[in-house]
């Protein structure tokens, strides 16, 4: 089998970075950017993943490539800059969404109460492999090289949260040591997208 390479990414990487981004956030990447009739939600994530300097951007990212070809993306930084990331993608969405701007910063402010990660952790935010390439190793991979930038950055804990519904990838987790901290169901118009998520964390 091919070995594994992984590369900081580009902006140009939207072929993989969207299907990784739709599949990793699950119901939530619909519950934001559904709704409008013109773009699609794989339209919005392509335009969200091209402007950089936010916290689902090109430039925290990292693309798994076999033989110089992109086989999946892992999207990390550490925990202690989620809130200046988070108000860079608020303050980017009428760029980002112009006139559904306003329905985005709506949903998303019901997520604003969800604890996501911590200050001494290192946030593996999304992390993907694509479909034909599953199952061969590679997520654990990059779930390893996340770990390694935690530990460059001399941070303790890697963390992050997952969909309560995609039992294999909380499986994947448990396998590789991260153990669930703090579970959250959500209610209202949002749990007809996602019914709630997991916060996992692992100790280095
Ligand atoms: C979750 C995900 C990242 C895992 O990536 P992956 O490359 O399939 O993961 P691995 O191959 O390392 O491990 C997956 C399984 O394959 C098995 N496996 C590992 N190496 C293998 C190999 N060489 N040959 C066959 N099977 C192997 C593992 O035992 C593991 O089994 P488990 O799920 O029962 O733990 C991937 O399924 C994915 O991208 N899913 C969609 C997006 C998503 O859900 N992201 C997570 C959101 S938080």
């Amino acid at each position: 089998m091919s070995p594994l390479t992984i590369r900081p990414a580009r902006a140009e990487d939207v072929d993989v970075a969207v299907p990784v981004l739709h599949d990793s956030m699950g119901g939530l990447a619909d519950y934001l950017y559904s709704g409008d009739p013109r773009h699609s939600v794989d339209r919005y994530l392509a335009r969200m993943f091209k402007i950089g300097g936010h916290r689902f951007s090109w430039d925290h990212s990292f693309i798994a490539e076999v033989d110089g070809r992109p086989v999946g993306m892992l999207l990390s930084y550490p925990g202690r800059e989620i809130n200046a990331l988070q108000v860079a993608f608020i303050l980017r969405l009428p760029e980002l969404y112009r006139w559904s701007a306003p329905r985005v910063l709506w949903r998303a402010a019901g997520l604003l109460n969800a604890p996501e990660t911590d200050a001494d952790e290192y946030y593996v935010s999304n992390i993907g492999i694509l479909p034909g390439f599953q199952n061969r190793g590679y997520g654990a991979e990059l779930m390893a090289f996340a770990e390694d930038q935690a530990r460059a950055v001399h941070l303790p804990e890697c963390g992050l949260s997952v969909d309560e519904g995609n039992r294999g990838a909380v499986r994947f987790y448990e396998r590789l040591g991260y153990k669930i901290v703090f579970s959250k169901t959500f209610s209202g118009k949002l749990a007809r997208y996602e019914s709630g998520y997991h916060r996992m964390v692992k100790t280095l």
